[in-house]
């Protein structure tokens, strides 16, 4: 397939990319590149693509296209918060508008990375599965439910979007994020020898590595239709079903001589919630996670490591919205995150 790749200059779409090539398909990239030069290791070989704002994508873009993968957005809780009415832009208007032109190219499958975020305060330990009601507690979680709602409504005979909930992701991508739960751990585990946690640990937070959720898109991509049409799916895996705390002692074990520190300064996260992620393992026999936190905590702590990682760059270069702020400062983006030529 020919498979438009949105956000592949990101953390997962430069997981993603290699994947989709290796099982055949033709990858052709779409991103504004706010991220791009964020790399740690040996830069990555991206596939061609478009230097484009997702606001700004033109029926061009689609023309020949056999699938979209849509990751490009403003990617975390935090983010959202800091802007609100441009999240709602260009996670929830310029995605749909994609999609619109996707399907009148006559693209016939559109994955859309979605979060498991949108079950926000589910509360509980019982396992929440996609039927669950959706309770959004961030302008991010947000935006991903009003997509999905108009992505529901664009499905037709012929363009099938596939909503695919992504436990919060972890593992090592040359374009690392340290703003993620596990990979923000084993940096200051390794940084400063304290594994802290914000909050009183007790959230119920999902994973899954970058690598899984990767897979399980390319096993998307090509699943018969009738399995994934108009479906939504959480991604992750059962065992990775884990509350901050028993993440924060994974990351102990891993980094020897480091020590649990819970802070609680953040006070109780509202989101929590404990996932089943039995509907996709259905849908698409043969697909599971195949890795576990602890194998996760170790690939990190070796990979900063051996790529030198810095308190500098940890706090700054892999943390989204402090690059977005460096370079609204330095005036690289705009007021509305569109970055000048
Ligand atoms: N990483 C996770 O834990 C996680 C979990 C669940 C869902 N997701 C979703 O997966 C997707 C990818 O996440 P990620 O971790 O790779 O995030 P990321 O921030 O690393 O990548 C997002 C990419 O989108 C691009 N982008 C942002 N705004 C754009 C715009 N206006 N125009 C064009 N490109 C733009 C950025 O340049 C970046 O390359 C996102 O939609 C995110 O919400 C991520």
């Amino acid at each position: 397939m020919r498979v438009l790749l949105t956000g592949h200059q990101g953390y997962l779409g430069t997981v993603m990319a290699p994947v989709l090539a290796a099982a055949g398909h033709e990858v052709v990239g779409l991103d504004a590149g706010l991220f791009a030069d964020c790399v740690l290791g040996p830069p990555p070989a991206d596939p061609p693509g478009h230097q484009v704002d997702l606001r700004d994508v033109t029926a061009e873009h689609v023309a020949g296209v056999d699938a979209v993968i849509h990751l490009a957005a403003l990617s975390n809780d935090p983010l959202g918060s800091l802007a609100p009415d441009l999240t709602y832009d260009i996670n929830h208007h310029a995605s749909v508008r994609l999609a619109r032109l996707a399907r009148d190219a006559g693209v016939r499958r559109f994955l859309y990375a979605s979060t498991c975020s949108v079950y926000g305060a589910a509360g509980g330990d019982g396992l929440v599965g996609e039927e669950a009601p959706l309770r959004p507690v961030t302008p991010y979680a947000e935006s991903k439910v009003r997509v999905e709602d108009d992505l529901h409504a664009l499905a037709d005979g012929d363009f099938s979007p596939v909503f695919m909930r992504n436990a919060t992701a972890f593992g090592y991508s040359p374009r690392l994020r340290a703003d993620i739960v596990l990979n923000n751990l084993v940096g200051h585990a390794l940084l400063s020898g304290e594994v802290r946690v914000l909050s009183d640990g007790t959230p119920w937070r999902p994973l899954a590595h970058a690598a899984d959720i990767a897979r399980a898109f390319a096993a998307a991509l090509t699943a018969p239709r009738e399995a994934v049409h108009d479906r939504a799916f959480n991604i992750g895996s059962e065992i990775n079903n884990v509350t901050v705390a028993e993440i924060a002692e994974q990351v102990a074990e891993a980094v020897p001589g480091s020590q649990v520190v819970t802070t609680g300064e953040n006070g109780a996260d509202p989101r929590s919630y404990r996932v089943d992620f039995s509907r996709f393992r259905t849908a698409v026999p043969g697909f599971d996670c195949e890795w576990t936190v602890k194998q996760g905590a170790l690939e990190l702590a070796d990979a900063y490591r051996k790529h030198g990682l810095t308190r500098e760059d940890f706090e700054r270069r892999f943390t989204r919205l402090a690059v977005l702020r460096a370079a609204s400062d330095a005036g690289t983006v705009d007021d509305t995150l569109r970055r000048r030529r």
